[in-house]
């Protein structure tokens, strides 16, 4: 069984009917946009299937867990410890216990995008991109209707539909009074500096 498979089987047994289901949607979408883009697609299906294993922690249960492994977590998500799923899963990622078929900057990257797929981050890469793109728009999601998917999926660039979600995203936080929101800020101004003319 290759590694895929044997995750897929750790994961279905770690977490519950609904999130696997919404898990295996984002791995589907993202998959998808790999292909587009040329990005290998066990690299996606590797992110995807880890991003939300620790989601339905609860804050106490996240707090633990990277006081124990000494993980260094930003103090916005100190403020909104569910976040903390991204740090946490990255960091199961690291420590399971199995042969990986990637090489160490493949590593990197599917740990970077499990990482910050929260938030948005400067350094969450490309693939970070995809599972960030995938996870806001897989088809269960129904915060957003099937033309704001679409209109994000037919973007011609990755930076192009990251940059749109966080758009969105900041109008909803700004409907509901929030000033705050984290490191998505910093990864949108630096996107819309590097579009700029
Ligand atoms: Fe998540
Ligand atoms: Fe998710």
């Amino acid at each position: 069984m290759d590694y895929i498979d044997k995750l897929r089987q750790h994961i279905i047994s770690t977490i519950s009917q609904e999130r696997y289901e919404h898990t295996m949607r984002t791995e589907q979408v993202a998959i998808s946009i790999a292909e587009r883009f040329g990005y290998r697609r066990e690299l996606l299906s590797a992110a995807a299937l880890w991003h939300d294993v620790a989601r339905r922690w609860s804050e106490g249960e996240l707090l633990d867990f990277i006081e124990k492994h000494k993980l260094i977590a930003l103090p916005y998500e100190f403020e909104n410890p569910m976040l903390l799923h991204g740090l946490a899963g990255a960091q199961l990622f690291n420590q399971w216990d199995s042969q990986m078929p990637f090489d160490e900057s493949e590593i990197e990257a599917i740990w970077r995008s499990i990482r910050w797929h929260t938030t948005g981050h400067v350094e969450m890469g490309e693939p970070g991109y995809i599972l960030f793109i995938a996870d806001y728009i897989e088809p269960g999601r129904t915060h957003l209707s099937d033309d704001d998917k679409d209109r994000i999926y037919s973007l011609p660039s990755l930076q192009a539909m990251v940059r749109l979600i966080l758009e969105m995203q900041f109008s909803y936080f700004s409907t509901k009074g929030v000033t705050d929101i984290g490191p998505g800020r910093e990864l949108y101004e630096k996107m819309c500096r590097e579009c700029s003319p």
